[in-house]
């Protein structure tokens, strides 16, 4: 029950597209997948053909309800989507009470699918800290924490290094790697922080995404941006990003397991 957390000190980053399409990569070499959105925007089922009517979610259920599977929707194929869904204010504010005052109740609401043998957990979060992030720090596996090649993320660096972001580690387990989304070799300044972060982070860096038109146009159309343009520069790096996140993972695919080259970038 490999379970992947994708999420950032800041907003607009790319955290939702990163981990719709790492499911989608994971699903396509074998692993049955479910994507959490834990984002009160509610976006991340777009990815997943969910239409915008559809504000089904386990987020309103689970005042009630002990058990948030029930609130798995199906893609077709080895995909599934626990949408945030639709709330009122009083609901989010109930949810998050929830998450901060009981710290069993995240485990008892994805005890089904923590338990699930081989699934493959991916949960997008909302920027910053937040109750949903902390409750996830004895859960999670592994966290992909999102940057842009841009100065406010240099910035924020320094929060994610020291364990500020929630005040403590983000995970007891695998631990945090960065990813750097939108870097675009065209701009002098992106190239710069890109090259500065590389250095910096090291092997903690798991991959660079480019800046790529093709994202947002898979996006509109619902599809992975694989699927929708498979020889675009950002489909290779997601590629390569979730190849990564395998092997740190040991999640086996194409039916062998997958040993990426973390360091040999
Ligand atoms: N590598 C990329 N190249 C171009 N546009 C991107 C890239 N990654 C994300 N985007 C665009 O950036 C915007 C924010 O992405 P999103 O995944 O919603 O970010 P977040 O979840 O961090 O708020 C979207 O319009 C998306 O299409
Ligand atoms: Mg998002």
């Amino acid at each position: 029950m490999p379970l992947v957390c994708v999420c950032s000190p800041k907003g607009g980053v790319g955290k939702t597209t990163l981990a719709a399409n790492l499911a989608y990569t994971l699903a396509r070499s074998g692993s049955k997948v479910l994507a959490i959105d834990f984002d009160v925007q509610n976006a991340l089922r777009l990815h997943f053909g969910v239409p915008l009517s559809d504000g089904r979610g386990f987020v309103a259920k689970s005042a009630e309800s002990p058990d948030w599977s029930q609130s798995i929707l199906t893609t077709g194929g080895n995909i599934f989507v626990m949408p945030y869904g639709e709330v009122t204010e009083e609901q989010r504010v109930v949810f998050e009470d929830n998450l901060t005052k009981d710290p069993n109740f995240l485990a008892r609401g994805l005890h089904t699918v923590l338990n699930y043998p081989g699934l493959v957990i991916v949960a997008d979060f909302p920027p910053g800290p937040g109750p949903a992030l902390k409750a996830m720090r004895d859960l999670a596996d592994l966290h992909l924490v999102v940057m842009l090649a841009d100065t406010a993320s240099l910035s924020l660096l320094p929060q994610i290094e020291n364990d500020r972001l929630i005040g403590g580690a983000l995970n007891q387990r695998t631990g945090h790697y960065f990813v750097i989304n939108q870097s675009d070799s065209r701009r002098h300044i992106s190239r710069d922080v890109t090259a500065f972060m590389e250095q910096r982070l090291g092997d903690k860096l798991l991959g660079v995404i480019n800046r790529d038109e093709s994202v947002a146009e898979a996006n509109a159309s619902q599809q992975a941006i694989y699927d929708f343009s498979p020889v675009s520069a950002a489909a290779f790096d997601i590629e390569l990003v979730s190849k990564r996140v395998a092997a740190l993972l040991d999640i086996k695919v194409g039916g062998g397991e997958m040993h990426a080259p973390i360091r040999s970038r």
